[in-house]
């Protein structure tokens, strides 16, 4: 690993890596403890990774050892994520019969029940094994709770996914989802006198793009005029060199009027294919802007997530090179980018 600047040591917020447990040893964890002082674990917190396949629930043993590694390593846990269309077993949505649950009283019920447990089963297994939220031993500190529920369309009044969760609960699943997660998180399962110990997000991608980003403002408004616990405002972006940068601004911009935090929750910038090295250095410039922004707001930014270590073992690689280490470990242009920003 190169002796370099760590990240995190030129920015005032923390800095997040997602992993999995593959990080956590050797030459990839010194170089995630170098630059990183925050985890985001890639799946294995999803909805799906919670259940063994007879669905019983048990805690992912990748999970533990990505907890047991922060812990050991003083870094923080950026949990992702409690409620999600996706990555989420089937069922959850049907009946004892295998049928889809309707909307009726009772199927609804059911639904929400499923919700509770699922939410209380996550911070008490947490809680059990690391101490309560907010205690020294227990280094969880946020949440998204809810994941990616905002329609990529502008076709519905209420701009929200048609999803699973949304055909049998309504917008009053969103609702649900972070009054449990603040009840078990940061009541029941929290340090006495911890104040609210875990901060709660939703989250989204595209929130760059305009018609996304004033669908999801308008539902963030709507939950806090309803008195939902939602403490934070997540945006991906996932981008590419033909993101203007200007956009990540505006989207941060557009939330500060509202008494949230907000984070960059998934950064990556990918090149296209083929990659040259004129655009990994055009990426070096786009990091540095990006982080020079990230910066600028920091006061708004509880953290910032790039959305793996290497580029290999990021989920876009296909699309071309989207992060600040190569495979060989080594600093790209982009890491120089962010740090030579500051
Ligand atoms: C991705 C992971 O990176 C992949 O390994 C997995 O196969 C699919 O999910 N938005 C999210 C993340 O909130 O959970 C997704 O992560 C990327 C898009």
């Amino acid at each position: 690993v190169e002796d370099l600047t760590g990240i995190h040591e030129t920015t005032d917020f923390p800095v997040g890596v997602a992993i999995d447990s593959r990080e956590t040893v050797g030459a990839a964890a010194q170089l995630l403890t170098r630059h990183f002082n925050q985890i985001t674990p890639e799946n294995h917190m999803k909805p799906e990774a919670w259940y063994d396949a007879e669905g019983t629930f048990r805690p992912h043993e990748q999970a533990l050892a990505m907890m047991d590694f922060a812990r050991d390593n003083d870094l923080r846990v950026y949990g992702h994520v409690l409620v999600w269309h996706s990555q989420t077993p089937d069922w959850f949505f049907t009946n004892a019969a295998g049928q889809p649950l309707g909307t009726s009283a009772a199927d609804q019920q059911v639904l929400r029940e499923r919700l509770r447990t699922h939410i209380f089963d996550v911070a008490g297994s947490l809680s059990e094994r690391y101490g309560a939220f907010g205690s020294a031993t227990n280094p969880l500190y946020a949440f998204d709770a809810i994941n990616e529920v905002v329609s990529d369309s502008g076709e519905y009044a209420d701009g929200l996914r048609r999803s699973e969760w949304y055909r049998i609960l309504g917008e009053n699943f969103i609702d649900l989802t972070f009054e449990y997660a603040d009840e078990a998180f940061n009541d029941v399962y929290a340090a006495e006198g911890a104040d609210r110990p875990v901060t709660l997000f939703i989250n989204d991608y595209n929130t760059e793009q305009s018609g996304k980003q004033s669908r999801y403002k308008a539902l963030v408004q709507r939950l806090l005029a309803r008195g939902v616990p939602v403490d934070g405002v997540g945006h991906q972006f996932h981008v590419s060199l033909a993101t203007p940068v200007r956009d990540l601004e505006v989207a941060l911009e557009s939330f500060a009027d509202l008494p949230v935090v907000q984070a960059v929750t998934e950064l990556d910038v990918t090149t296209g294919t083929p990659v040259t090295q004129a655009k990994l250095i055009d990426q070096g410039y786009y990091y540095r802007d990006a982080f020079r922004i990230f910066r600028a707001y920091a006061e708004d930014l509880l953290a910032v997530t790039v959305w793996g270590l290497t580029d290999g073992r990021s989920w876009r690689s296909g699309n071309g090179a989207p992060l600040v280490f190569d495979d060989n470990l080594r600093a790209k242009p982009a890491y120089h980018g962010v740090v030579d920003g500051e």
